[in-house]
């Protein structure tokens, strides 16, 4: 038998429980227990302050919520799906402890700011999280960087062999990404630190409420404009799901470039076996299940952006109940995030570089071909006809089964007579790597340039949040 509702006055019968079970969002939204009471406590405040509610009576809502908050600390506090949502749960437990005087907290508002306060506080108080958390892996990157600037790999393009380039030059460029990923979470930190409270269901209110007050009290620097934009926009949500998306497209790439280079056919890298896992048939199995669980996981947080996207499309303003559907997705991004990003961390700074591997994979391959082109366009020869002699050369090089740097003076002096010896110093990998010292560049110089760079930026950022 379902109980009468908070919002049963024009209501003559009851829906059925398995109805109200599919309206309800507590099974969910309780993870926004705490944002709910603060929101709560900034309203009654501001109701006492601006005396739209008496005093004593908003001292015995200020005292009755904070009881609830301290229960819900120690695990005290129980829901119930008969109430609906998180809001009518507090306001519930509340009228239980208080009585009546309770009914007073929601004058001048509705559910409609109230769950949009409660969304816009539980991501504010995440974000910092998951900067923090890409922060670290950037300097995890930035140490194993420094120790790999002349670990010599083959770089890839179409993933064949394409030039050899510095391991500690491949692992900066994923910084590059992490620093990207966290300018936008940066601004996502701005659409979410504004204040919904005092919107009402709509538009606005006609009691004397002061908005820039709830707002200060709950850190938001500023108020919603409009008021039916405050209870409407989940940009906010969608941006934090579309940074989310790019960030785990990040990580993804790099696992499943760790899968394939832990692998025996590349042999580049070794995980630790603390991030490895054994095959129960198999005993000579390491399989790198948890890079292969973060690549799979992005699948879910792009669908979470679909989903709220696709929800949010074609919504007429202003509240409706489909954005009941946008915390989900939400909260399971915030729950699949942060442990990936300590994972992909952990996996990351307890690698194994197999540095000679790496350098011999670009020792018995074409990939120094441009080099031999670049060496006679140096010494006259036009680039493009430079690439016809050295094209020539690397197919007569597959059909005898020799590689550039094996081929006798006479043989290459044959194809062009402007090569010298001296181009066997230039066919090596690690030559050819270093001498890259154009800008942005693979060449050693550069990467090192990178590193000192990303270091400053890092503790420039690090001063800034002091
Ligand atoms: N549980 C609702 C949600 O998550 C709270 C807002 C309900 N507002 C309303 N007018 N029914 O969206």
């Amino acid at each position: 038998m379902a109980t009468k509702k908070l919002w049963g006055g024009r209501f003559q019968e009851q829906a059925a429980a398995w109805v109200d079970a599919f309206g309800a969002s507590i099974s969910f939204d309780q993870l926004m227990a705490e944002e709910d009471i603060e929101g709560s406590l900034a309203h009654v405040k501001m109701l006492q302050k601006t005396g739209i509610v008496p005093v004593d009576d908003c001292d015995q809502i200020i005292a009755g919520l904070e009881g609830i908050q301290q229960d819900l600390e120690k695990g005290q506090i129980k829901f119930d799906v008969e109430n609906e949502d998180i809001h009518m749960n507090i306001e519930s437990i509340l009228t239980d402890r208080i009585g009546p005087v309770a009914g007073k907290l929601h004058t001048a508002r509705s559910r409609n700011d109230q769950v949009a306060t409660d969304f816009h506080l539980y991501l504010k108080k995440r974000l910092p999280k998951v900067i923090d958390e890409i922060t670290t892996v950037q300097k995890t990157l930035i140490d194993l960087a420094e120790k790999n600037v002349e670990t010599i790999m083959p770089g890839y393009t179409h993933l064949q062999h394409a030039q050899p380039i510095s391991y500690g030059h491949y692992l900066m460029a994923y910084y590059q990404m992490f620093k990207r990923d966290k300018e936008r979470f940066a601004f996502n930190e701005v659409h979410t630190d504004i204040s919904p409270l005092g919107a009402a269901a709509l538009a606005g209110t006609t009691f004397p409420i002061d908005r820039q007050m709830t707002a200060k009290t709950l850190g938001f620097s500023k108020v919603y404009a409009n008021s039916l934009d405050a209870v409407s926009d989940r940009d906010f949500a969608l941006e934090f799901l579309s940074n989310s998306s790019i960030l785990m497209m990040h990580l993804s790439r790099f696992c499943e470039e760790l899968s394939m280079w832990v692998s025996h056919e590349f042999q580049y890298l070794e995980l630790s076996d603390a991030y490895t896992t054994g095959s129960s048939i198999m005993p000579q199995k390491k399989n790198p299940d948890m890079a292969e669980l973060i690549r799979g996981k992005s699948g879910r947080v792009y669908g979470h952006l679909m989903g709220l996207l696709a929800t949010m499309k074609s919504l007429p303003l202003a509240y409706n109940k489909d954005l009941q559907e946008d915390k989900e997705g939400v909260f399971d991004t915030v729950k699949t995030l942060l442990p990936a990003l300590k994972v992909f961390n952990g996996m990351l700074s307890t690698i194994t570089v197999k540095a000679d591997n790496m350098k011999q994979a670009t020792e018995n391959d074409f990939s120094n071909a441009t080099e031999l082109a670049d060496y006679l366009a140096t010494k006259g020869v036009p680039f493009r006809e430079a690439h016809g002699i050295v094209g020539q050369l690397v197919l007569k090089g597959i059909q005898t089964h020799q590689n550039l740097q094996d081929m006798s003076l006479a043989e290459l002096q044959a194809a062009s007579p402007k090569i010298e010896a001296d181009v066997y110093h230039d066919l090596k990998s690690e030559v050819a790597v270093e001498r890259r010292h154009s800008e942005g560049g693979t060449g050693f110089d550069q990467v090192r340039k990178q590193i000192e760079q990303a270091k400053r930026d890092l503790s420039e950022s690090g001063d800034k949040s002091d």
